[in-house]
């Protein structure tokens, strides 16, 4: 089933070249941030580019929920007029995050530590996800969860009466979780202090202090220790919101792997939390070009060129999923496509995903008579070089915008159609992949279910 509606099957054929400029939309970790920390902001935040994919609606409707006023004015244009940190309303219903991880955890950080209570939901996908990994630092703030076993959604939050500061060091590697003590570190008086032993993403940290917060990240043996001065006025914004690395991915993935293809994504966010796809596709022989490095708004940006490519397995590092763990997916479609074996490990992270994408990667692969060796926290491909993968499988998608779009840009490249039962989810981070990749020559088709 689709996230929002009856499923959606669609299939991709190989086809000609992909060839054209590929503009993909807004930075899904940094759209959500913008509406809530706009919303935490005395006064109004115009932001440009953000993202309108199903997650961040969701989460805009929230930051409605709990008092602020957020508002489109145009495509991509957005304005919140925020109730200041300490601000939040009690909502008058449950707040439905519909697919979203980032938008739930971030959201419950958020009002952890105002004297009012939310209970919080999500579709089948998000209901089945760990929330203690959130849940229990924002107790330390003083605040309670009552949620159902293994603290799953539905779950109702009673923020903190009198919230104390917090120190935590996130037991996994986990943005979600850094920026859910972050932001309920906000109405907590004095330092609150978040230690990573494995750097993610810092858009968060960026944005606070963009925002005006007093905040600061030292490495140490320690970790990352970033220190946030709690209780600050935050400053309301002009956000530019960078085109998606995590989005760019496919369109870029496609190209390398169906001959003759060049394709330019324009724009794209570069944060180094963010482009370990980028550095291990090159390991593998990629030909990607960065043209127009620059910065916007805090983050490093550049125009992306990729051009088909013969490319070879290699081991992935495993201290570099945390800048690329959404991305595991499009590498494993990718990895089948190239010569020789894909070793990806450290990644049992992806377990907790929208799906177990281990698992979605490893059985869609089999399908389309893939090689793969799974274990735990690791995923071998068996590449079968370009051109080799025979295809012809219908793939489960899961609820999991990022297994969808993984197999229909196989489908590009293999001998016969691939099919996924639902691209549905796909609309919660990327509402525009399918004319996108069409503009680029792509044979993607909705199917008859
Ligand atoms: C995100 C963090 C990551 C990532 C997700 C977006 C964020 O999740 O997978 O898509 O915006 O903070 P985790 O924090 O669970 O690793």
């Amino acid at each position: 089933m689709s996230a929002h509606g009856d499923p959606i099957p669609m299939t991709a054929r190989r086809a000609g070249p992909l060839m054209g400029v590929a503009e993909v939309p807004g930075d899904k970790s940094i759209s959500h941030r913008a509406l809530i920390l706009g919303a935490l902001s005395v006064g109004e935040t115009r932001v440009t580019g953000l993202l309108e994919g199903q997650d961040v609606l969701d989460t805009g409707k929230a930051m409605r929920a709990f008092g602020a006023e957020v508002t489109r004015t145009g495509a991509g244009a957005w304005t919140v007029h925020g109730v200041g940190v300490g601000g939040f309303a009690e909502p008058a219903d449950v707040i439905d995050c519909g697919n979203s991880g980032t938008g739930v955890r971030l959201i419950m950080g958020a009002m952890a530590t105002s004297p009012i209570s939310a209970t919080f939901t999500g579709d089948a996908s998000l209901r089945a996800r760990p929330m203690n990994r959130v849940t229990d630092p924002l107790r330390l703030f003083g605040a309670e969860a009552h949620g159902r076993a293994g603290g799953r959604l539905p779950l109702t939050l009673k923020g903190a009466v009198t919230p104390v500061p917090v120190r935590y060091t996130v037991p996994v590697p986990s943005a979600q979780v850094k920026s859910a003590v972050l932001l309920a570190g906000l109405n907590a008086p004095g330092e609150t202090v978040v230690i990573e032993t494995e750097a993610t993403r810092d858009h968060t940290e960026r944005m606070l202090a963009g925002f005006g917060a007093g905040i600061g990240a030292e490495d140490t043996p320690e970790g990352r220790v970033i220190t946030l001065t709690g209780q600050p006025e935050l400053q309301p914004q002009e956000i530019v919101v960078p085109r998606d690395p995590s989005s760019a991915a496919f369109p870029v993935a496609a190209a390398l792997i169906v001959e003759g293809s060049d394709v330019l994504v324009p724009n794209i966010g570069l944060n180094p939390t963010r482009a370990g796809l980028f550095t291990t596709l090159c390991e593998m022989g990629a030909d990607l070009v960065f043209e127009n490095e620059r910065v916007e708004g805090g983050e490093p940006v550049a125009d992306l060129r990729a051009r088909f490519s013969a490319l070879a397995g290699i081991e992935v590092p495993p201290g570099r999923a945390p800048s690329m763990i959404d991305e595991y997916p499009i590498l494993a479609a990718v990895a089948a496509c190239a010569e020789g074996k894909t070793v990806m490990r450290g990644i049992a992270e992806l377990r907790v995903k929208e799906s177990d994408r281990i698992d979605a990667m490893a059985r869609g692969l089999e399908a389309c008579g893939v090689t793969v060796e799974e274990e735990k926290d690791t995923l071998i491909v068996h590449g079968m070089g370009p051109g080799g993968v025979p295809g012809g499988a219908t793939c489960a998608s899961r609820l999991d915008h990022r297994i969808a779009m993984s197999f229909l840009c196989l489908g590009l490249a293999a001998r016969k159609p691939v099919t996924v039962d639902d691209g549905g989810p796909i609309a919660t981070s990327f509402p525009v992949f399918e004319p996108l990749m069409q503009g680029l020559g792509a044979d993607i088709a909705r199917a008859e279910a």
